[in-house]
């Protein structure tokens, strides 16, 4: 399969499960992870595939990290050259309160790790897709964005702002560039525990089901493009 692919947040939950995935399909990874922790783990579960993965740690929302990350990628330091995929997995929840209720510099943070990273990042990507003809985006979203329900404050203003980037970029990259948003119904991870802490996981899909969905339709986009899905706001349920 030709193609790198750009997975932001693989750290722990979806993130760590589409890595398992495209590596496993012999698909080249750069992938940021914001703990050294979590970057000393993946490098120890893959340490087999070492040629075809590049890990960094750093925090997604740092826009000098980022912009040195894509200069290098750019520059073609990776073998794997520059990506023709990038999957925004990353998320952050503060917890499930009423908005009012809902600290200020936690919606902050919901608003900078949901929203303002992945839209730096793909302005950013986007300029590169663009003078390589090549590239699109997947950005993860969740059932609240086109359904607000009560208690997901700033997450949910986030997620629907996201949805609202993606929808701008579909009209504005030229063909064959696209964006699309993906949501991954609920899986048993660190994020939905904290939301649903009474839930018992085992009756939830795992991250490595929902990935293995998620990354097999990835693989469909790097081999048949993805101008047919662009500007779609998908649902687990409509993937094959
Ligand atoms: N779980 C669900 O039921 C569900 C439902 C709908 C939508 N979603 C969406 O699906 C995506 C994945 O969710 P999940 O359940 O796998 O979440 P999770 O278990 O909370 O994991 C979140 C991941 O994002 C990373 N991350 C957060 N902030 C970051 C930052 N500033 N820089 C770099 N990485 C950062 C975390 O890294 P660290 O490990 O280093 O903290 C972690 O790897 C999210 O976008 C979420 O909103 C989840």
């Amino acid at each position: 399969m030709n193609g790198m692919v750009l997975l932001l947040g693989a750290g722990r939950g979806l993130g760590r499960s589409l890595l398992r995935f495209f590596l496993g399909q012999q698909v080249p990874v750069s992938c940021v992870t914001r703990t050294n922790d979590s970057l000393t783990s993946i490098r120890r579960e893959f340490s087999k595939s070492q040629h075809g993965l590049k890990s960094e740690a750093f925090d997604l929302a740092d826009r000098e990290c980022t912009q040195s990350m894509i200069d290098s990628l750019a520059a073609g330091t990776n073998s794997a050259g520059f990506p023709v995929l990038v999957v925004y997995t990353a998320g952050f929840l503060s917890g499930r309160l009423n908005f009012l209720d809902e600290k200020i510099s936690d919606i902050d943070r919901e608003i900078e790790i949901n929203f303002r990273a992945p839209l730096y990042w793909s302005w950013l990507l986007s300029r590169h897709f663009v003078e390589r003809g090549k590239g699109g985006h997947v950005f993860i979203s969740s059932g609240v964005a086109p359904t607000p329900r009560p208690h997901w404050g700033g997450y949910g203003i986030a997620k629907g702002a996201l949805e609202a980037l993606s929808a701008q970029l579909a009209l504005d990259l030229p063909p064959p560039l696209y964006s699309l948003t993906l949501n991954p119904g609920g899986m048993a991870t660190d994020m939905r525990r904290l939301a649903y802490p009474e839930e018992d996981p085992t009756t939830l899909p795992t991250a490595d089901a929902t990935g293995e969905k998620i990354g097999r339709f990835c693989l469909s986009l790097i081999r048949d493009g993805g101008r047919r899905v662009n500007g779609k706001r998908l649902q687990i349920g409509d993937l094959p």
